[in-house]
C-alpha cells in the first residue's frame, strides 16, 4: 500500500508501518513522479482540509486543497489509467440544518 498525505492534521503514527509513506501535498507537482513510479490501479482518495467552521474563515484554501488538490489526483488517475477512484466526500455540509417536523 502506498500512501501520500501532508500531516497538515494527520500523523505519521497512523500510518500503517507496512505501507509506503509520501510526505506530499495533494496539489504538489510531485504527485506526478508517484504516479509514474507506482502506477496505481486503486486511488482512495481521503486528503482534505475539513473542518466547516475554518473553511469559512479560509476560503480560498479549502478551495485549493478541496477542489484543486482533487483535481490534480483526479488528472493523475486518468493519465496513468487506474481503474477506480474512491472519493470520500463530505457529509454535513450538503444537507443543511434537519428541519423541525
Ligand atoms: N470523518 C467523518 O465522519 C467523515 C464523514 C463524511 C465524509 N468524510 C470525508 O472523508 C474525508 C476524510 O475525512 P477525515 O475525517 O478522515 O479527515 P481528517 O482531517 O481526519 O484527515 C484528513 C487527512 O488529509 C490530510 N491532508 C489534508 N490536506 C492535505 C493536502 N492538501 N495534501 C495531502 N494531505 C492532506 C491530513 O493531514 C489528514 O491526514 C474528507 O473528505 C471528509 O469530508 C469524513
Amino acid at each position: 500500500m502506498k500512501v501520500i498525505g501532508n500531516l497538515s492534521t494527520g500523523s505519521k503514527a497512523n500510518v500503517n508501518p507496512r505501507a509506503c509513506f509520501y510526505e506530499l501535498d495533494t496539489r504538489s507537482p510531485e504527485i506526478k513522479k508517484v504516479f509514474q513510479k507506482e502506477k496505481p490501479e486503486v486511488v482512495n482518495h481521503h486528503a482534505a482540509f475539513t473542518s466547516v467552521r475554518e473553511s469559512a474563515k479560509k476560503p480560498i484554501e479549502t478551495n485549493a486543497i478541496n477542489v484543486l488538490g482533487t483535481l490534480n489526483l483526479l488528472n493523475q488517475t486518468a493519465k496513468h489509467k487506474a481503474s477506480h477512484f474512491i472519493f470520500a466526500s463530505t457529509g454535513g455540509v450538503w444537507y443543511g440544518k434537519k428541519a423541525n417536523l
